[in-house]
């Protein structure tokens, strides 16, 4: 929630920060605004509620001058509504600093009231004002921007990213990170900083994950991290493996409809370098001995949102093939019941961003309780995986767009691959088997791009349910978790009403609100499928056709049981039951993208949401 972005170098900081700003725009788009250090060392800002071109445009109309340093924020509002006023940067030291911030600040009415009792102003009602005026009663002592900051740092509490420049120190932007994400952009005579890497991967790919509770001091020729107290911490560079056009439109009318399109590529580049010699090999789990893993009594995988339908699809193939007992459960309820973790209990969690804060603090709770921790992570240098004991990363590239798509079927393709690591290393699956299921994974790219070209047919049914205020989804077995993030997506894009059921729930309450012309989607699991689950659903099918709902039925190809019954069918490639997940979620994401925009609606940034929930 919240992008950042600072700057010190050579160029112009202003067209780093709004290309940058740009990028990071996914993270929030109430406001934006930026404040750049003049040469001549004055301090010129500006900031405007509303999308990243309503501050863009102002600037068109009221240049801020050239300089080489400078930060810029765009915001997903928390306290205080998205004014103008409340939009970052604020101000201290009479107008001699600027300060953004990513999260929130807890303690900020106590502060405030201190503040307010030395005769302090505020503009805003935001917590960050808070710490821009403390910072400037610290610089008003000390004349040192970076002593001030740390003293500053000190008095907070609550989660924050904070960056911060004074106009008498040009050429330096200072930073902290507690529980919100900072990463520093390391270039050749410019140095750059932001929520991630995605904010100056067009100019460096050579990174450094800030940790908790650190310090950043950036020059245009040095980076300096220190922890709060102020002693010097080492740091690890790394490579960023997004290039980045990865994070551009590319011609592509939304980022949306690129992400959905890159889902085989994105299946395909987890698995890649995982299958060695037909044998499934995840490096990044050598930390954890094979004794341990055969060790496991049980796997908890925590997440949010469409990262947790990923888990509960994961669920059913980890416990058929590695006989482990697998719950899911949602970040935020997880600490929240005394859940039983002993030091015989996996937690993986699973998160797109590595930053949601619900899931960190989960994540730090099951490891405070003596869990081990896994990560299942697509954003390198996260601070997910660096609370974890390891991580395997999902290779799905930047996802841009607001609401989730390659990253969900990475999600279940990484866990597809741990499922398969930890049944061989348990040995509950036959080499043949084994064998058998990766052939399966490997097939699933061709078989998106199977489903990707049915886009238009999916696109015509969206247009002509624009009208639709109310749309159910039913599903069994893995179809299940696909029906209810078809629910999700189709709410957070088009704004509609939508539930997803357990196709065998129906009868137990929500076939009642079936009536005339109710559309529901049918994710109709393989009439191959063992457990004998196809003529179960066919016949939910004919109970709410019967009350007069518009099925939809996402079937496989060839399966004609559902062809009397179903107003429209929707074709899928053959696949392993295990494995339809993959493919029946892609009609899913088409149609509500589909509807979005059929309304007119922006699909990439839907109202009142962001990207990286960085707040409880
Ligand atoms: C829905 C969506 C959200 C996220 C959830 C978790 O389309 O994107 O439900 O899946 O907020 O986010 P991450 O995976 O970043 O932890």
């Amino acid at each position: 929630m919240c992008g950042i972005v600072g700057y010190v170098g050579e160029r112009n900081s202003l067209d780093v920060l709004m290309g940058g700003l740009r990028r990071l725009e996914y993270r929030g788009y109430d406001s934006a605004g930026v404040a750049v250090v003049g040469d001549e060392g004055d301090l010129e800002f500006a900031k405007r509620a509303g999308k990243l071109q309503v501050l863009a445009d102002e600037l068109e109309r009221h240049p801020v001058h050239r300089g080489g340093t400078g930060i810029g924020h765009t915001r997903w509002a928390t306290h205080g509504g998205p004014t103008d006023r409340n939009a970052h940067p604020h101000l201290g030291d009479e107008g001699r600093l600027a300060l953004i911030h990513n999260g929130i600040i807890e303690n900020f009415s106590e502060l405030k009231e201190e503040l307010l009792s030395r005769g302090a102003t505020f503009e805003s009602e935001t917590d960050t004002e808070v710490a821009a005026v403390l910072l400037g009663e610290r610089y008003r002592e000390t004349g040192d921007l970076r002593e001030a900051f740390r003293l500053t740092v000190a008095r907070l509490e609550g989660a924050f990213t904070l960056l911060a420049v004074h106009r008498d120190e040009p050429g330096l932007v200072v930073g902290a990170r507690r529980n919100s994400p900072l990463v520093i952009g390391l270039g050749d005579g410019e140095n750059f900083l932001g929520s991630d890497v995605a904010a100056f991967v067009e100019f460096t790919k050579r990174a450094v994950a800030i940790g908790q509770d650190q310090i950043v001091a950036i020059t245009a020729d040095g980076v300096t991290v220190t922890d709060f107290d102020g002693a010097v911490v080492e740091v690890e560079p790394f490579d960023v493996a997004w290039d980045a056009s990865a994070a551009e439109k590319g011609g592509w009318s939304s980022f949306m409809r690129k992400e959905v399109s890159e889902q085989p590529e994105a299946v395909a580049n987890t698995i890649r370098g995982r299958v060695v010699d037909g044998v499934v090999s995840i490096p990044e789990l050598d930390g954890f001995g094979d004794d341990e893993l055969r060790d496991i009594r049980r796997i908890t995988v925590i997440a949010c949102g469409t990262a947790a339908y990923a888990g509960m699809v994961a669920k059913y193939a980890i416990e058929q093939w590695a006989r482990v007992p697998v719950e899911v459960e949602l970040s935020h309820e997880f600490r929240y019941r005394d859940p039983v973790i002993d030091a015989h209990t996996l937690v993986v969690s699973i998160s797109q961003s590595g930053e949601t804060m619900d899931t960190l603090m989960a994540v730090k709770y099951a490891r405070e309780q003596g869990a081990r921790t896994i990560s299942v992570c697509n954003t390198q240098g996260a601070t997910i995986p660096r609370e974890s004991d390891a991580v395997v990363y999902t290779h799905a590239g930047p996802e841009v767009a607001v609401a989730s798509t390659k990253a969900f079927v990475a999600q279940i393709t990484a866990l597809y691959l741990f499922g398969l690591h930890l049944a061989r290393v348990r040995g509950t699956l036959a080499e043949g088997e084994l064998a058998e299921h990766l052939a399966e994974l490997q097939a699933i790219p061709e078989k998106i791009e199977t489903v990707l070209e049915q886009g238009d047919r999916v696109g015509e049914l969206a247009h002509w349910m624009s009208d639709t205020r109310s749309v159910l989804f039913l599903g069994r077995h893995v179809g299940y978790p696909i029906a209810m993030e078809g629910a999700l997506k189709l709410k957070e894009l088009a704004y509609i009403h939508a539930e997803g059921f357990a196709a065998g729930e129906l009868k137990h309450g929500p076939i009642a609100l079936i009536e005339p012309g109710q559309p529901v989607f049918v994710v109709v699991p393989s009439p191959r499928g063992s457990a004998n689950l196809h003529p179960k659903v066919v016949s939910n099918i004919q109970e709410i056709r019967a009350r007069g709902a518009r099925v939809i039925a996402i079937a496989e190809a060839g399966d004609a049981a559902v062809l009397p019954f179903a107003d429209e069918v929707i074709r899928i490639p053959l696949a392993a039951p295990l494995f339809e997940p993959l493919l029946a979620v892609v009609p899913l994401q088409i149609f509500a993208m589909e509807l979005s925009q059929a309304k007119g609606l922006d699909v990439d940034q839907p109202r009142n949401l962001a990207k990286s929930v960085t707040v409880e």
